[in-house]
């Protein structure tokens, strides 16, 4: 395999009420093309503002963010705003849908901003929703519907474009088993596909579908553990869940 995307020693302070907060101290991460990586860890850890860092959604203290061969971390707003059109879909924690746009517009919307016709929008967001179970959301508001099909809208809208690159923060976070389960189909699929995924979660059940999951505290990796596409042992599973004590 090789490689997609690699961060070195990235750094991130926040500076809020004079206080300064290290929400990232040094994280060194490579990501092969068509992994599946899951980042667990405690609440606070950092996990958001990594995602935020590699999505381009924010800039980092230090360090560096290398995609797809080229150095990234230094790139402006437009240019970030052209790879997330063609090459990193970006699923947020908070979902940031479009309040007065029908569902079905929010999702079609970077299908059409990336220069497809409105036909192949229709028919990428119909096979979307069918998979992720929201089409009879389609013509709502995203204020009218449950949060759980909120964050399946913005998975879908992560995933027009079929990016080479999914970013997810939580994608199964409100979710009942049976949409987890459909969530998860759906990633998998895209995995299969060879789309690259990069999620948060806490969910084990989860980080168990991954190659890799790695675990963050304190505003760093501080370990990993391979799956390498075996079933995970029950062992394997409660380790995971202990992480996020
Ligand atoms: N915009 C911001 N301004 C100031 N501090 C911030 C900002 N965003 C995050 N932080 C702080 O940075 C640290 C890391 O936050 P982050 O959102 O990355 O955590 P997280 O691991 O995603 O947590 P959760 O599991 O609750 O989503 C926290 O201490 C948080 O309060
Ligand atoms: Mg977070």
């Amino acid at each position: 395999m090789t490689e997609l995307m690699r961060t070195v020693a990235l750094t991130k302070r926040y500076h809020a009420n004079d206080e300064e907060v290290a929400a990232l101290r040094g994280v060194d991460l490579a990501v092969e093309r068509g992994e599946f990586v899951a980042i667990m860890g405690p609440s606070g850890c950092g996990k958001s503002t990594l995602l935020h860092l590699l999505g381009g959604l924010d800039i980092p203290t230090s360090g560096e963010i290398h995609f797809d061969g080229r150095r990234v971390d230094g790139l402006g707003e437009a240019a970030w705003a052209v790879l997330r059109r063609r090459q990193i879909g970006y699923m947020f924690q908070s979902f940031n849908l479009i309040a007065n746009l029908s569902v079905a517009d929010n999702i079609e919307l970077p299908a059409l901003m990336a220069g497809h016709s409105s036909r192949e929008a229709r028919r990428r967001r119909e096979l979307l929703t069918r998979q992720l179970g929201i089409e009879a959301q389609a013509v709502m508001p995203p204020g009218r519907i449950s949060g759980g099909q909120q964050q399946r809208v913005a998975l879908a809208r992560a995933l027009i474009n079929e990016p080479a690159l999914l970013i997810a923060d939580e994608p199964t976070g409100n979710l009942d088993s049976h949409s987890t389960r459909d969530v998860l189909g759906i990633l998998r699929g895209a995995n299969e596909r060879g789309q690259t995924v990069v999620l948060v979660t806490h969910d084990p059940n989860v980080a168990s579908r991954a190659d890799r999951v790695l675990r963050m505290r304190d505003g760093l990796i501080v370990g990993e553990s391979r799956l390498e596409g075996r079933t995970p042992s029950s062992d394997l599973l409660q380790a995971l869940v202990t992480v996020e004590d």
